[in-house]
């Protein structure tokens, strides 16, 4: 189950960032680099992290015109990061070209496409989650990120072997925050998550090694 949980490095500091990463590296082996981080330390974290012999899920969610996004993507794959995302409605060519230029690298991060964001109540979720799965699978990615409300019918559209990341995930103990459409970790894996990216109810925790625990023995 560690293998399932993505822990979100949400922090405005690089040594903020490595104090979570040594405190919490004995039970989690992905982290999560978004935007916040990304641009108060750079790819030092990225290194920091994979010098840990620990996984990086880098979430810049890029969305840009094609040959930007495929150049970023390949600098992304120099810095050894195991997963990456663009965000799916930035189209077929978009995600095409990036998913290709990976091809080439010798080591190749999982591509995977940002659907509807988790802090959206939007009503038409489920129809346009669906559309951009489809659309991520037919450019080769390896998979989306979308709420675990619209897990199962990705898996039942795109196949099982489709990688699902759900973030918008809270523990009943936890604030939901700016999240709209989440759920707990138990029920996440139960709707057949292969990862879930957890953030504020572990950095924000009095004791985030012990909101990991809980979290790990949920799951
Ligand atoms: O703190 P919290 O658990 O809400 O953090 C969720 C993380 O997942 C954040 O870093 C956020 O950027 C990211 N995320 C999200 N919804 C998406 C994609 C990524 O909340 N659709």
């Amino acid at each position: 189950m560690q293998d399932k949980l993505i822990l979100a490095l949400d922090v405005d500091s690089f040594d903020k960032a490595k104090r979570l990463v040594d405190m919490l590296s004995p039970s989690v082996r992905i982290f999560k680099v978004g935007s916040q981080l990304f641009v108060n330390s750079g790819p030092a974290i990225i290194d920091y992290i994979n010098r840990k012999k620990k996984k990086v899920f880098l979430d810049l969610k890029f969305y840009d015109i094609p040959n930007t996004v495929e150049k970023a993507c390949i600098e992304a794959a120099r810095h050894r990061v195991f997963m990456l995302t663009l965000h799916a409605s930035g189209g077929f060519d978009m995600l095409s070209r990036a998913q290709n230029a990976l091809k080439r690298m010798k080591k190749k991060p999982l591509l995977v496409g940002v659907t509807v964001l988790t802090s959206k109540d939007d009503k038409n979720a489920k129809t346009t989650v669906l559309e951009l799965a489809k659309l991520s699978q037919k450019a080769g990615l390896a998979g989306v990120v979308c709420s675990p409300k619209e897990t199962w019918l990705v898996k039942k559209v795109c196949g099982t072997k489709f990688i699902v990341v759900n973030p918008g995930i809270r523990p009943t103990w936890a604030a939901a925050g700016d999240q709209k459409r989440f759920t707990t970790p138990k029920e996440a894996i139960q709707r057949g998550a292969d990862f879930i990216v957890v953030g504020r109810p572990v950095t924000e925790a009095t004791d985030p090694a012990e909101a990991v625990k809980r979290i790990l023995e949920e799951i």
